[in-house]
């Protein structure tokens, strides 16, 4: 069983995707962190960020992958590129203001979406992303598409940085959401879509249990 959970930056798909994956006891894949490896190591190296055929060659050489743990009860997964683990570093700022740049190259996106699928191979998975329901795996059982304000989605982002102790300011985030919706869902290749039969989820004044309960709910068919 695949469960595609699609939406704009800091909609909740993660916080929802992770505790769906734990409480259904099945994995969870996080595509924006595949990206977001990849920007961190074009950045590391240098490569200038309008380079698009060193873009793709990072993509086809990039070994990424994923454990998972449960720490006091929550999901907590670490991302790995070439081994190296990027798990911290992929969330910040410096990253977040490029991926979109990175993620709307199409080799990338191939390379990137051939890992994803792999992954997948013989697993039920709840994966989260912006195409999943509508490129990477489009006969997915279950499709979500979750959506908030850009007030609500920055201040959850701001809570969230405080939390790993960067200040940062609302109104800089909001700015960043707002950059990154315009790239991903204008870029020509698999942009940030709803999926015609996912199921919409407006999260804005909805607490994560609310989210997670509905898409519960909508799973389990008791809709
Ligand atoms: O979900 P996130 O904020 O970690 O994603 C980071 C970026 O990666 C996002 O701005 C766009 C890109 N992305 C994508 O293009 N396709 C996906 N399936 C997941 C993320």
């Amino acid at each position: 069983m695949i469960i595609a959970i699609d939406g704009p930056a800091a909609s909740g798909k993660s916080t929802v995707a992770k505790e769906i994956a734990k409480r259904l006891k099945i994995s969870y894949l996080d595509t924006g962190a595949m990206y977001r490896a990849l920007t961190w190591k074009a950045l590391q190296t240098k490569v200038d960020l309008s380079d698009e055929m060193a873009f793709a060659k990072l993509a086809n050489d990039a070994k990424i992958s994923f454990s998972e743990s449960l720490i006091d009860g929550r999901l907590h997964i670490k991302t790995y590129l070439n081994d190296i683990d990027v798990t911290k570093e992929i969330r910040l700022p410096r990253v977040s203001n490029s991926v979109s740049i990175v993620a709307k190259v199409p080799a990338v996106r191939k390379a990137m979406v051939k890992i994803q699928r792999e992954l997948a191979v013989g697993k039920d998975v709840v994966a989260e992303g912006r195409d999943i329901g509508t490129c990477v795996f489009p006969e997915a059982e279950h499709k979500f598409f979750l959506f908030a304000s850009t007030e609500e989605r920055a201040r959850r982002r701001c809570v969230e940085l405080k939390d790993k102790g960067h200040d940062i300011k609302v109104s800089s985030l909001e700015k960043e959401i707002i950059s990154r919706d315009t790239i991903d869902s204008t870029r020509p290749n698999s942009p940030l879509v709803k999926a015609r039969d996912a199921h919409v989820i407006d999260t804005t004044e909805k607490n994560a249990e609310e989210v997670i309960e509905e898409v519960l709910h909508v799973i389990k068919g008791e809709n």
